[in-house]
Formats: C-alpha cells, structure tokens, sequence
C-alpha cells in the first residue's frame, strides 16, 4: 500500500508530462522535424513513458479499488438506515393523553405494533419487551420508552388497553387512536396488519407485521428486530445504539490534507477517503515495513 502511494505520487507529474510529450507526436508538422521518442524501440524516454503508463494504471486500479470500496460502505449505510419513522399522533391508555412522535423526544422508543385481542404472539412480544427492560442498565432503561402501538382501533379502545397494559411490563406505553390516526402511525413503519377472518362481527384475528422498532430521542429511526430475536440479541443491540456506538460511527472519518499528506509519509493511519474521495490506506503497509 505504502509502495503504490508512493508510485501514485510520483506518476502524477510523470504522467502530466507523457501528455505533454504526445501532442507533438500527434502533430504531423512536428513529428516529421523532430525524431518522435516512439520511434526507436528503447530509448530512455520511451522507457520513463512506460513507467509512467505503468504508474498510471496502478493509480488508476488503486482509484477503483477505492471507489469500489467507497461504494460499498455507502451502500451499507442506505440499506441500514431505511426511510422509516416520522411524525405521529396517538392516544395513550394511561391517561387518555393525545401524544405525538414530540411527546417522546429526548429518549429512545422502542416501538411495536400489535392488537390486544391477539392470542400468542403480541403477547410473547411483549414479554419480551419486559425482559429487555429489566435487563438494562438503569441509566439505559431510564432513557427508553417501550412503546405498544394498537393496530386494531375498533376494538383497542383507551379503556381496553389500560386493562391490557396490567398484564406487562409498566414502562410500556400502550396507543391507540381512530383508525386514521393508527393507520397514518403504521404507515411511518410500513406496518402491515389486515383482518384474517373477517365474518363481520367483533370477533376477529388480525394478520401483522411483528417488528420492533429502535427509534433515537431525535425521532431517527436506529434499528429493528424481527420475531426471531432474542430478548438478549435485542439487549446487546439497543445497548450499543445508547451508548452512541451505532454502525454508521464505524464509517471512516473524513480526512484534512495534512492527514492525507501524513498518510502518504506512512505517518498516519489513513484507512479513510482523502478530499479527492481517495482512499489511503497505509495501515497495512506500514504493519509489513
Ligand atoms: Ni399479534
């Protein structure tokens, strides 16, 4: 790495002045005066041109390399971060507050979608939640709202969901709202929910997503855990996203010139993109020198 720096930086002039050097060779009325150094088979020039050519395409595998690799991490940054969450307003059972994604803002949410009627798996989940929380650092539990977001409105009136909410953990705030309100909440998530038998009485099961959703104080969705997570999965992850060491911190830090001009000395560990958007990687270099 350390060597194809150094080759890049001495192929930049080189590499200016084999440009200059073909225009006169493209020019007929000069190529026909001077001899053209492509001419002769071997001659100096000619071989610095082709140390040159070489040091380009050098330069310019490192440039796709880094590129490439530049990509990548960009990708991973999308993919990780989908477009979810956003504003919304709700009752809360409790005390029959309207509350909105505002009510929340200062604290980490941990949100889920579900129905009280829901035989097994709301419930489940919920214990869960529950389990999360009391394996939290108080610092950390103190910080985190469990938030149930009812996706059956018909039925999940303030009154249900207040009776429902002695079964499980008490930091967990249980919402509901008309079906707007609920529907508008589901959509922030792309939460799919839809009635599994509906013979048109009150008796119903409902088909949903079960998702639960780390949201940061700032209302920036973190991260997610499907069903299949443990409790203790789901632990270690929120653990990490409230001590501010989620994925996006691993990304390399943008570069100043002088780090750049460090890295290429081998002085600095520069496993990072330059102002160009180069990648500099010495680290390995430097291990093996
Ligand atoms: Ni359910």
């Amino acid at each position: 790495m350390l060597l194809a720096s150094r080759l890049r930086a001495a192929g930049r002039p080189a590499l200016a002045a084999s440009v200059r050097a073909r225009r006169p060779a493209s020019s007929s009325s000069s190529a026909s005066t001077k001899p053209s150094p492509w001419a002769s088979p071997v001659t100096w020039t000619s071989l610095g041109l082709s140390g040159a050519a070489g040091a380009a395409v050098l330069a310019y595998y490192e440039y796709e390399r880094a590129r490439k690799r530049r990509e990548v991490l960009t990708k991973v940054t999308t993919t990780g971060k989908p477009d979810l969450g956003g504003p919304w307003a709700l009752v809360r059972a409790r005390d029959g507050a309207l509350v909105t994604n505002e009510s929340y803002a200062g604290k980490h949410t941990l949100l889920y979608f579900g129905f009280s009627k829901c035989p097994d798996i709301c419930p489940s989940e919920l214990v869960k939640v529950g389990r999360v929380m009391d394996a939290l650092p108080p610092r950390m539990r103190d910080n985190l709202v469990p938030l149930f977001v009812s996706v059956d409105p018909w039925r999940d009136s303030v009154a249900q969901l207040r009776a429902y909410a002695a079964d499980f953990h008490p930091t967990i705030d249980f919402l509901t709202g008309t079906p707007d309100m609920v529907g508008a909440a589901g959509r922030k998530y792309r939460v799919y929910s839809s009635k599994a038998d509906d013979a048109g009485d009150d008796d119903y099961l409902l088909d949903h997503s079960i998702v639960l959703y780390l949201v940061s104080p700032t209302g920036e969705f973190l991260d997610f855990f499907t069903q299949s997570k443990t409790a203790s999965e789901c632990i270690a992850v929120i653990e990490r996203h409230m001590q501010g060491a989620g994925p996006e911190e691993d990304l390399p830090e943008h570069l100043g010139p002088v780090d750049w001009a460090l890295g290429l000395l081998g002085l600095r560990d520069t496993g990072a993109p330059d102002e160009d958007g180069e990648f500099h990687d010495t680290k390995a270099g430097a291990a093996k020198a």
